[in-house]
């Protein structure tokens, strides 16, 4: 983590926004409490279709407050958090500067491709986070250091630390755990971002050579600057997961964490067929993400749809809903396994050896 140091004001905004998971805890019971009384949370009394499903669900919790409440609260989070952010960074801008320069520099190296044009998917912004993931010149220090390890990390606390559940980077060394070796030799992560599963990875197979994608340059920049401080040597490079550029059966694992639930169907298709051509025979995939909505009864299927719909995550329904055991078979993976982490069932797990 870089060392960095808030203002009061992009403090205090950031806290407010972090305090609002477990603000909202309240306001969940008082929906269940309503649901429960109108029988609704007995599966048998949901509609297989998940948009009946939500007619169902929302028309009786039209009515309850605190359904109101926690989507206004929700609306405001999705509106104000990148550009309270963004705010937040601008006040420590100057400050910052030196320490992104010198972490330019080391072992871990980027190599952009300027040709690179993304496609319209990526270009949605996810989260409903202002621009998407190159919104702001420093999107990944923005959005890795502080959307997601300050705002999200800080919510995600366990209660006693005044947060309301898991650790968030715990989880991701959790899932690099779940490989079944820890000898590989060249390790490929799709969608890294700014670097937060690199960095597990490394803590995991810390002999592995980690290369590592993503469009985003913004995000790359701070894999850089992360990866440097703590003196790794990784190999970043910008492109698409569906076209790495990278040679025939060169890889001993490729993996991604939480990328899955923000690609169409069909690019998740074409990344996991672009994976099974840079693993060596006997190579293996580890996709981690989210649950699929059939690890869950339906209440809380619709939940997540919901969220997700007014969340800004507008390709969730479709990867949460998809074949994927059948897709990794026909692309040729075999001994597929498609399971949840006990005890939450997150992050689910997608895995499959090249034979
Ligand atoms: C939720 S973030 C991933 C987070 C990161 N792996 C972590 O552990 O926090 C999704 C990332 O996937 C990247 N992405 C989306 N589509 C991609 C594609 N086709 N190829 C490579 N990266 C992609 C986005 O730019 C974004 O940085």
């Amino acid at each position: 983590m870089l060392d960095y140091k808030l203002r009061q004001s992009g403090r205090a905004a950031l806290d407010f926004l972090s305090a609002f998971g477990p603000a909202s805890a309240e306001l969940q019971k008082r929906q269940h409490e309503a649901l429960t009384k109108a029988g609704l949370t007995d599966d048998a009394k949901l509609a297989d279709d998940m948009d009946e499903r939500a007619r169902q669900i929302e028309g009786t919790l039209a009515e309850v407050p605190a359904f109101r409440a926690s989507n206004l609260m929700g609306e405001w989070h999705s509106d104000h958090h990148a550009p309270l952010a963004a705010e937040a960074f601008a006040e420590i801008e100057t400050e910052l500067k030196p320490t992104f320069e010198k972490l330019k520099h080391g072992k871990t190296t980027l190599t952009p491709d300027p040709s690179l044009t993304p496609d319209k998917y990526w270009l949605y912004p996810i989260h409903r986070t202002t621009g998407g993931w190159d919104g702001h010149p420093h999107m990944g220090f923005v959005h890795g250091e502080l959307i997601q390890r300050y705002i999200v990390g800080k919510a995600a606390r366990p209660p006693a630390a005044g947060g309301v559940a898991a650790d968030i980077f715990a989880q991701r060394k959790q899932f690099a755990e779940q490989a079944p070796r820890r000898d590989y030799g060249k390790v490929l992560e799709i969608g890294c971002s700014s670097g937060p599963f690199t960095m597990k990875l490394a803590e995991v197979f810390p002999k592995a050579e980690i290369h590592a994608c993503d469009i985003s340059v913004a995000q790359l920049e701070q894999a850089q600057r992360n990866g440097n401080n703590l003196g790794h040597a990784w190999t970043l490079f910008q492109a698409d997961g569906r076209k790495t550029g990278k040679a025939d059966a060169m890889f001993d694992l490729v993996t991604s964490y939480i990328v899955l639930h923000e690609l169409p169907v069909d690019v998740i298709g074409d990344i996991l067929r672009e994976s099974f051509r840079v693993l060596k025979p006997g190579g293996d995939l580890m996709f981690g993400d989210v649950a699929p909505y059939s690890a869950m009864n339906k209440l809380n299927a619709w939940r997540t749809d919901f969220l997700a719909k007014f969340g800004g995550e507008p390709f969730w329904r479709g990867s949460s809903t998809m074949d994927m055991v059948g897709l990794m078979k026909s692309i040729g993976f075999v001994d597929v396994k498609y399971y949840g982490v006990a005890p939450t069932n997150y992050p689910w797990v997608t895995y499959g050896r090249k034979p």
